[in-house]
């Protein structure tokens, strides 16, 4: 069912949570985490990104990690079939295959990753256990099949109906042109700092639909499609990945609110910095979200329509973030 819209449009989308208590932010501080947290604060991209949030937050209520939170807030989002950008259901590449990506970060620097991962609806949950279960950091393709398998995760079909229908469709034209904030990039993130003053985060997707078989983008890639640092906050991405990566995006939201500027302001430099180097920047949509440690949050996209969901206290809310066009 869709999401009731509560747009706030270039209004609240800098946002400080009543949540820092007392509790002065060093910027650059070595601080790995502030204690007297008094409520948790889990922020997410798109509509999707309510039902991700309300999972996350029911965890965060109950003194579970961030961790927690955003591995089975996104799960909610790859499990449902109707959301055909992440998971189960995805849109497939050109040759009619659903190839996934996710990665998952914690504030302290641990991080798994898989990319170009078949057959294995929960993405999110395999780069889990790259982290927790192997000395890497990322496992791709079959590799990351067999690994998944061997962690007990079933192997399914993917491909739904409804996405099957909508890759016939478009074998007719087999054009490739994104649409911006529909169809083909709406990756879900999940940002979630806990009462413990931890933070982590989430990347799931299917990634660009109809994409070369093979193609990956940023959602898994640690730096580009998320970055998470206790010291100072964590962002993530949406949009086209290929732009994503070209700045990594995320390590440089995060970098840019570690010399001071506030969430919204570092999402915003990095868009400005992808505006800089596409020609073709009307063609093109990104949206970071950023979550600092003391709970400042905020977000900024190129082109308008970019939603972000945020839950904390009792509530749940949908916003409209500014843009730069
Ligand atoms: N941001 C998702 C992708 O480009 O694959």
């Amino acid at each position: 069912m869709p999401q009731k819209r509560r747009t706030f449009l270039k209004t609240t989308s800098l946002g400080l949570s009543a949540l820092a208590t007392g509790t002065a932010y060093h910027c650059q501080g070595k601080n790995t985490a502030i204690t007297n947290i008094t409520h948790p604060i889990i922020i997410s991209t798109w509509d999707h990104g309510m039902a991700a949030n309300k999972v996350g937050l029911h965890i965060l209520k109950n003194k579970g990690s961030a961790l927690d939170a955003v591995e089975k807030g996104v799960i909610v989002v790859e499990n449902d079939p109707a959301v055909q950008t992440v998971g189960l259901g995805g849109f497939p590449d050109r040759e009619g295959i659903v190839t996934l990506d996710a990665c998952i970060m914690k504030g302290d620097g641990q991080c798994g990753s898989v990319a170009f991962l078949q057959d294995i609806k929960n993405p999110i949950a395999v780069a889990r256990k790259v982290m927790e279960e192997t000395p890497h950091i990322m496992i791709v393709g079959s590799g990351a099949k067999q690994f998944a398998l061997e962690m007990g995760f079933k192997e399914e079909n993917l491909l739904t109906e409804a996405s099957r229908k909508k890759y016939e469709e478009w074998l007719k034209t087999g054009i490739y042109k994104p649409k911006i904030n529909i169809e083909n990039h709406d990756t879900i993130s999940t940002l979630a700092l806990d009462a413990q003053g931890h933070l982590a985060g989430a990347c799931t997707t299917s990634g660009a639909a109809w994409k070369m078989h093979g193609r990956v983008g940023d959602s898994p890639l640690i730096a580009a499609g998320l970055f998470v640092d206790d010291e100072v906050g964590a962002a993530a991405a949406t949009g086209l990945g290929e732009a994503v990566i070209r700045t990594a995006g995320s390590a440089m939201v995060v970098e840019a609110m570690r010399h001071g500027q506030s969430p919204k302001e570092a999402c915003q430099s990095v868009c400005l910095r992808i505006k800089a180097k596409h020609k073709e920047v009307q063609d093109l949509q990104v949206g970071f979200i950023a979550l600092r440690k003391d709970g400042a949050y905020g977000a900024y996209s190129l082109q308008p329509g970019f939603t972000y969901a945020l839950g904390q206290h009792e509530t749940h809310e949908l916003y409209q973030a500014t843009s730069m066009f």
